[in-house]
């Protein structure tokens, strides 16, 4: 099969013919039908490095055309999307409830000694997150899948793996935003723009965005902004507080750089908590007053993936598509075949793309 390869740091992304293994355990064969691109997968490839060579690729949707003799979850010819949210089942978060701090995340990949799930000319490629999805076919662990329903368009369904998890996520599950309070959304991108959604299903009042681009507000407003503030041209701190009167319940960082989380801080009500989501250095973080913070009883909380669980989040989120309630639509900029990532990557730097997604896997 037909597969996107990144051999080693800065080397992009290369069609090349590799074979896939067959399902054993609890291994899934899924036939890749859209594929997402995150810029996370880019900064493996540009920056971060990790196992070369590799198979990125983790907002993923398909069809089930195989499966191991222990799965129990899907079934061939059910429609899937996978999470990079690893999970083992038995551990004592997960039994808990809290499958995104499993503490066996491994438990979903091959053991060291295994044959790979993925070979190129006879050697070993990795799988990245344990997902794999730049290719026409992965093959991935039945607890990093969820079942959507026939109906569910591909490329909408794709991103629901990684930024709708996280965006909506941490509205609904890391804060339990509840219905008429306020919420801050930093960053208006492909993930603050599934916060916004979040905020509309949790029946938030007002729903402000701030972004430092026009065109990211304007298009934050056909997610349901109720007010958008350019904190390039305006105070966003004192924008927020122009509109709520005493601050904001619930604050969203998707950006992650100190003076904007800074100011984040600076927009909490009493009693209101922020999130920390974005990360764009790695001194990213917050300053923290204790009596400030103790007398106005208010939180900051990191969150990862929106503390979803996607087995039962990844299908809310499909039926809430499905019913018209969630803008998954103008995520989907552009759709593109499976040679041209790197271009692909390239248009994301434009402001007005929001999110490209691989439909073409010929
Ligand atoms: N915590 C997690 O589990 C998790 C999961 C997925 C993604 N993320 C992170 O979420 C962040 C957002 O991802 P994305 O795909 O939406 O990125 P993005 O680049 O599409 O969006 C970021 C937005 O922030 C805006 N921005 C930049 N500087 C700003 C400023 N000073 N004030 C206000 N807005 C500003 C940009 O114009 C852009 O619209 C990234 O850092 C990503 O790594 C975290
Ligand atoms: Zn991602
Ligand atoms: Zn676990």
């Amino acid at each position: 099969m037909k597969a996107s390869v990144t051999k080693g740091l800065g080397q992009g992304f290369v069609v090349e013919e590799v074979d896939l293994a067959d399902p054993v355990g609890h291994e899934v064969r899924v036939k890749v039908q859209a594929s997402g691109l995150c810029h996370s997968d880019l900064s493996v490839a540009t920056f971060i490095g990790g196992e070369f060579p590799v198979v990125l690729g983790h907002e993923v949707a398909g069809v089930v055309v195989g499966v191991g003799p222990e799965v129990t979850q899907v079934r061939v010819g059910e429609h899937v999307v996978g999470s990079l949210i690893q999970y083992c089942g038995a551990c004592v978060n997960c039994l808990g409830g809290r499958t995104h701090i499993c503490l066996d995340p491994e438990h979903t990949l091959r053991a060291p000694g295994q044959a790979p799930r993925i070979s190129w000319n006879g050697s070993p490629v990795a799988q990245g997150m344990g997902l794999g999805g730049f290719a026409q076919e992965a093959l991935i662990h039945e607890n990093q899948l969820a079942v959507v329903p026939d109906e569910m368009p591909w490329a909408p369904a794709a991103l629901i793996g990684c930024g709708v998890l996280t965006g909506a996520g941490a509205v609904l599950n890391s804060a339990g935003v509840q219905q008429g309070e306020t919420v801050v959304v930093i960053g208006a991108g492909g993930v603050g723009m599934n916060a916004v959604s979040g905020a509309r299903i949790a029946g938030a009042e007002k729903v402000i965005v701030t972004d430092i681009e026009d065109g990211k507000l304007e298009r934050a407003k056909a997610f349901g902004a109720t007010h958008v503030v350019n904190s390039r041209t305006t105070d966003p701190v004192e924008a927020v507080r122009g509109i709520t009167g005493n601050g904001a319940d619930h604050v969203f960082d998707f950006v992650g750089a100190r003076p904007v989380t800074a100011q984040g801080m600076q927009m909490l009500a009493k009693g209101g908590g922020l999130y920390l989501i974005g990360v764009s250095a790695n001194d990213a973080g917050v300053d923290v007053n204790a009596i400030a913070a103790l007398s106005a009883s208010q939180k900051v909380q990191g969150v990862y993936m929106g503390s979803s669980n996607l087995k039962r989040d990844i299908p809310f989120y499909a039926s809430m598509y499905l019913q018209g309630r969630m803008n998954l639509d103008d995520l989907v900029s552009r759709e593109i075949g499976l040679a041209d990532i790197e271009a692909g990557y390239e248009s994301l730097k434009d402001g007005s793309t929001a999110r490209v997604v691989i439909t073409d896997f010929s």
